[in-house]
Order: C-alpha cells, then structure tokens, then sequence
C-alpha cells in the first residue's frame, strides 16, 4: 500500500481509504450490516487503514457499523469522520456552532467505541457560523485529545483562509475524480502549496468508474443514482462511452482495468488519497492494481482528450449539497 502523513496521526495513512457513505444504506437504496462489516474487515486486511465516514450517513448507522467492525481492532484503523450536519426533521442541514459540535462528537465517538477520532472533517461549510467559531471548537477537540487531527470537506480556498487563522488544518476532503475534477483550478494547487492532504470523494464517481454500469442498470429504492444528472438522459451515455473509451485505454496501454486507472489517476495528481466506496467484500478487489506505477504527462494528456472527446455536457456533483441553517423569521 502507498501511504501518505497526515499531522497529528501517528501510523502512515493508505493512500486508498474506504468510504463507507453506502454503508449507512440512506440514498443508497439499503444496507446488508454482516456484509458491511466483512467489507471494513476486508478493506483492514488488504492494507486499508483509513475508514471515512460520517453521523449522516444512515443517521448515525455508518458510524455504528464501522464501531462494530473495529471492535478489538480498532488500532488498526484510522477513523476519519465528519461533524456539523444537523436532521431534525429527517432532513440534513448544516450546523457549524460550536454547541453542535459539542453534541456530535460525544455521539460520534459512543457510535465508533472510541475514545478519539483520529481526523475529525466539518462535513460542508456553513456561513452562518464564524470560522472562527467552528475552527476553535474544533481546535479544543484537539488540545484535549479527543481528535488528532483536523479536516474540513466541500471547502473553497477562502473559507480554507478564515478557517485556519484559528486552527491547523491537515486535510481537505472534495469531490474528485476522472469525471469531477473542478479542484484542479483551485482547490488542489493550494493543499500542495499549504501541506495539506486531499481526500477525494466519489473516487469512483459512484460507480460510474468501477465498470459495473451498463445502459439498462437500474437502481432501487432511495438510491441517489436515479436522481445524479450524471446516471439520467442525455448525460449517462456520454459518460458510459467515456468510461468504455477509458476502459480500452487502460486495457491496451496497461492492461488494467477501468477501476484501477481511476484511482491511480487520482493518486498521480498530488497529494491525495483516493476515497473508494465499497459495501460488499467482493467489492474489494484489485487494489495492487492500482498501485505501484504512474501514469506519464502523455498518458494524462490521452486521457483529457478521451473525455473532452465523449462527455460533451458535463455536470458536476452539486446536486449532492445540504441546504443551509433557514434564516430566522421574526
Ligand atoms: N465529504 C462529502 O461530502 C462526501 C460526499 C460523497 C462521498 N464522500 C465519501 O467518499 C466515499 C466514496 O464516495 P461514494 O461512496 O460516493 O462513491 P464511489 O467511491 O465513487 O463509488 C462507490 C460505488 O461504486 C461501486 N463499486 C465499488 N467498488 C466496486 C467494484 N469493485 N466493482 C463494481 N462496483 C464497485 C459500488 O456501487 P454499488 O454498490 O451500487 O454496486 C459503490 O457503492 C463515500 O463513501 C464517503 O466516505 C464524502
């Protein structure tokens, strides 16, 4: 496994973490526990040590199943989870004060069955709470121990500034993929210019990068894919082909698969850990595929020309975004 530092946490990070968004079962369509459980085993076995996940995801349930799979395990792993969305009525929103944080991490950290969490992420940026605030309640996390590290997710670069003029950061988690790939303007040159790691999200563009999906894949229940503009028409042909032209690319030139040029593409790009969600054990598959080489300037560039070639109307992943706190009515 390739591994990265991250400040404050001890034992060297994989550069490929499990994302265990689909393991709360909410927008994934549900959740087999067992299965989940022997998938973050799985994943511990193979060389995975980081497990992101977060309160929202199944309400509180993502988290339970990760604490039971890491019970007698737990230093194996480096837990990586969110604070600073609120469902009071079923329905996420963000909440950044520092009283919410202060209940989430209580939760969060009886869910787990830990007694800290070794990278604690405020989940999405609410303005309506001072960075200062949000960053220093945090920061106090730290001081007494009950986090190692700080991380923020969805940021922009200016809401990066505010936040770490009141506490240290070590890790900015965006959506980032072969399909999504707006932090390249921004967001990516400053984590390499500030010493920050990325974790990139959706590494597999919910699927669409794992070679799974076919013209006629359906989806059940609550499962978010049948409201991603990316898996609806016109789009979701564009983005198979593109992915059918990336995977004869990756076969020819490499003789690897379509998984394993998506998360080496998100490795060669800096500092980065690839985000690979995964709900089955069987899931959890190829990883040394996906490591050890590097793809060239000239592959990068091949690659660029493939998808500018096929996805002629892109969409990014901001349907995904929680609303924000309502504005008080007098
Ligand atoms: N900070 C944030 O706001 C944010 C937002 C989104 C995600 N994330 C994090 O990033 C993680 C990864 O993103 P993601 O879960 O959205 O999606 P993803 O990694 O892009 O894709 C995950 C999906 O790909 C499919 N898949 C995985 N391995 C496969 C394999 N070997 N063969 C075929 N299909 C495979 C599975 O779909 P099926 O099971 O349906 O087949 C799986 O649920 C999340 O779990 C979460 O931890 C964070």
């Amino acid at each position: 496994m390739e591994t990265i530092r991250i400040p404050g946490i001890d034992t060297p990070v994989s550069r490929i973490g499990l994302g265990t968004w689909a393991i709360g079962g909410w927008m994934w369509g549900g959740t087999d526990d067992l299965a989940s459980i022997e998938t973050i085993r799985k994943a511990l076995s193979s060389g995975i040590n980081l497990i992101d996940t977060a309160p929202v995801y199944g309400f509180g349930h993502s988290e339970e199943v990760v604490g039971r799979a890491l019970e007698g395990r737990r230093s194996q792993a480096v837990i990586a989870t969110k604070v600073a969305l609120e469902w009071p009525d079923g329905k996420p929103r963000r909440n950044a004060s520092a009283a919410r944080i202060r209940t989430e991490i209580e939760d969060s950290l009886r869910r787990l069955r830990t007694d800290h969490i070794d990278l604690y992420q405020v989940h999405w940026p609410d303005p309506s709470v001072p960075a200062e605030e949000t960053a220093g309640e945090l920061e106090k996390l730290r001081r007494e121990g009950k986090i190692l590290s700080i991380g923020v997710s969805n940021y922009d670069i200016d809401q990066m500034d505010a936040f770490r003029a009141s506490a240290p950061l070590s890790v900015v988690q965006s959506p980032y993929n072969l399909f999504e790939r707006a932090i390249d303007a921004d967001v990516l040159p400053y984590a390499r210019n500030s010493g920050l790691t990325v974790l990139a999200y959706g590494a597999l563009c919910r699927g669409l990068l794992s070679g799974r999906m076919r013209a006629d894949t359906s989806f059940s229940g609550d499962d978010l894919r049948q409201s991603d503009p990316k898996f609806r028409p016109p789009r979701y042909h564009q983005y198979l082909a593109a992915a059918s032209a990336l995977q004869r690319f990756a076969a020819d030139r490499f003789g690897k698969s379509l998984l394993a040029l998506a998360v080496r593409w998100i490795l060669d790009q800096g500092p980065t850990v690839a985000l690979w969600g995964a709900r089955r054990p069987d899931q959890i598959v190829g990883l040394d595929a996906a490591l050890g080489w590097q793809l060239s300037a000239q592959d990068r560039a091949a690659i660029d020309g493939l998808l500018a070639e096929h996805i002629t109307d892109p969409v990014g992943p901001e349907f995904m975004a929680p609303p924000l706190k309502p504005s008080p009515t007098i």
